[in-house]
C-alpha cells in the first residue's frame, strides 16, 4: 500500500492528543553539554512533579545510560528490530525518570529508514499518558536523524557554548533546519557560561544575525555556569543534581526548568507523541 496512505489510516486510528511535551535538544557542535542539559532538566522537572522520558536519539553512538552510569540491558536497536517491547527496553534513571537508550556503535542506526521513524513513533505513543514531557537528546550535528528529530519536536532547544565554533555551528543548525523543514522557532540555552552576563552575550550574537540574516525568532531560556562540579559527577557517571544539588549550574537548571513548564507549550501543529506521523503526512520526509 502507498506508504501516505498508510500513514493517513495509522493516523485517522490514533486521533491527536497533546498530553506529552515534546522538546528536542540539538547543538551543531558536539560536546557543548546537550547530554548534561538533558539528563539534568530532566531530573528538575522530575522534582517539580513531571513525569520525564528521555529519548537518547544519537541513535548509533548514544550515551546517555553511560553518563548515568547504568548498564541497560536492551536499547533502541531491540525495540525496532521487534525483540523487545517498549516496556521492557525503558530503563530506570535518576529521580523516577525513564531513559530509552540508543545502541552503540551500531551503524544501522545512524539513519533511521522510514519505516523505523514510523515504529518508533507508534511506540512511543503508547506512553502517551505515562509522560508529561519527552526530552530527546538528538546528537550532534545536522545528520537526517537529527534533523528528523528536531522536525518531530513541538520545542527545538539548541545548546551552545561561548565558544565561536559552537556558536557558528548552532546558527549552521538552525539555517539547515529553516532551509530544509521551515522551522523558525527556537530556544536557546547558553552552556559553560562563565556568568550570566556572559549567557545574555552569547544569546544576543546568534540572535541578532538570526534575525538578520534568517528572519527567524531566537528564545533566550537561560545559561548554564560552567561549574567544575558538572565535570566532577561526569567522572562519577551520576547527575550533578544528585551529587552536588546546591551547585550554581544546578540552580541554573531549576531556573530553566521552571521558565520551560511557565511557558505554554508550542507547536499548535506538532503536538505530543503523535508527532511523527503528522511530520510525515505534513511535510512529505
Ligand atoms: N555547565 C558545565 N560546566 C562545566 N563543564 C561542563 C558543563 N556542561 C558540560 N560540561 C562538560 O562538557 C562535557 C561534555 O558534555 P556533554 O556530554 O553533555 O556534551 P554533549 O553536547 O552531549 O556531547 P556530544 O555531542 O558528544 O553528545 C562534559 O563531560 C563536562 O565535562
Ligand atoms: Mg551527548
Amino acid at each position: 500500500m502507498d506508504q501516505a496512505v498508510t500513514l493517513m489510516k495509522y493516523a485517522q486510528a490514533n486521533p491527536a492528543a497533546r498530553e506529552t511535551r515534546v522538546i528536542s535538544v540539538s547543538s551543531g557542535k558536539g560536546g557543548v553539554g546537550k547530554t548534561n542539559s538533558v539528563v539534568n532538566l530532566a531530573i528538575a522537572f522530575t522534582r517539580m512533579g513531571k513525569r520525564v522520558l528521555l529519548l537518547d536519539a544519537d541513535l548509533g553512538l548514544g550515551n546517555l545510560d553511560v553518563l548515568l552510569g547504568l548498564a541497560p540491558r536492551y536499547n533502541i536497536g531491540h525495540l525496532l528490530r521487534g525483540e523487545r517491547n517498549i516496556k521492557e527496553v525503558l530503563a530506570d534513571g535518576p529521580g523516577g525518570i525513564k531513559i530509552l537508550p540508543a545502541s552503540s556503535g551500531v551503524q544501522e542506526l545512524t539513519s533511521l529508514s522510514a519505516e523505523e521513524r514510523l515504529a518508533l513513533a507508534s511506540h512511543l505513543e503508547t506512553l502517551e499518558s505515562e509522560f508529561d514531557i519527552m526530552i530527546i537528546d538528538t546528537g550532534a550535528g545536522i545528520s537526517d536523524n537529527v534533523l528528523f528529530f528536531n522536525m518531530a519536536a513541538q520545542e527545538i532547544m539548541v545548546v551552545v557554548t561561548p565558544e565561536p565554533t559552537s556558536i557558528t555551528d548552532a546558527y549552521a543548525l538552525m539555517k539547515v533546519l529553516l532551509h530544509k523543514h521551515g522551522e523558525r522557532r527556537f530556544k536557546l540555552l547558553v552552556n559553560e557560561a562563565r556568568n550570566r552576563k556572559e549567557g545574555i552575550e552569547v544569546y544576543r550574537k546568534i540572535s541578532l544575525a538570526a534575525e538578520r540574516f534568517l528572519s527567524i525568532s531566537v528564545e533566550y531560556i537561560g545559561c548554564v555556569l560552567l561549574d567544575e562540579n558538572v565535570q566532577k559527577s561526569v567522572a562519577r557517571q551520576k547527575a550533578v543534581m544528585e551529587l552536588f544539588p546546591g551547585s550554581k549550574a544546578c540552580q541554573c537548571y531549576e531556573e530553566i526548568a521552571r521558565e520551560i513548564s511557565e511557558a505554554p507549550a508550542e507547536g499548535a501543529l506538532k503536538g505530543g507523541m503523535q508527532f511523527f506521523w503528522r511530520q510525515f503526512l505534513d511535510r512529505n520526509i
